[in-house]
């Protein structure tokens, strides 16, 4: 789908405005600090942006075979295009380049709109970790999906 977003790897410089999006739309962010480190590690970690403004962002990391989704956000005002899907979908792609044969994630079990987005693009609820979020405390859903030999071969 084009969106008329680019998808490209996170530098340092973009941590400022990803902690501007984080902020927005959690209640519970990652800290400055966190990203500053996932930007220095080397971990996949993706930035959506249009027309030079960051919009969006996607971090995952692997071990062996397995890759997890840690963090994914969209603006408020650029939800709904399409962004959080390609954002995933890059992820997803950079994992398979890595190795990883399935990928796992948490979500908020009252996130409807993320559950939603995981469930289109192959997602499917295999356990659930009680009271693993804090502000406010709430049950996390375990997804897990396969990567395909497509995504692989992509
Ligand atoms: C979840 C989030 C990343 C989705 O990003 P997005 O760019 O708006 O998502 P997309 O436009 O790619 O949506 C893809 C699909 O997900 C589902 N979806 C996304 N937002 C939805 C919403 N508010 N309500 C219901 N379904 C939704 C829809 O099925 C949508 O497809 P459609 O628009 O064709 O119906 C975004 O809402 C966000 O940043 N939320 C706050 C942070 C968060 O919850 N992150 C995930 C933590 S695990």
């Amino acid at each position: 789908m084009d969106v008329g977003y680019r998808i490209r790897p996170a530098q340092a410089a973009d941590v400022a405005a990803v902690c501007g999006i984080e902020g927005a739309v959690f209640s519970d962010p990652w800290s400055a600090r966190d990203f500053r480190e996932c930007a220095a590690s080397g971990v996949p970690f993706l930035i959506a942006e249009q027309g030079g403004i960051v919009v969006g962002y996607a971090v995952a990391h692997q071990a062996a075979d397995e890759g997890e989704i840690l963090n994914l956000g969209v603006a408020p005002s650029h939800q709904r295009r399409g962004v959080g899907r390609v954002l995933v979908e890059g992820l997803m792609a950079l994992l398979a380049d890595r190795g990883a044969r399935e990928v796992y994630l948490e979500v908020r079990e009252s996130n409807a709109a993320a559950r939603r987005l995981y469930q289109h693009v192959g997602f499917r609820e295999v356990g659930r970790r009680p009271g693993y979020y804090r502000r406010p405390v709430e049950d996390a859903v375990i997804l897990r999906t396969s990567i395909s030999a497509e995504t692989r071969r992509a």
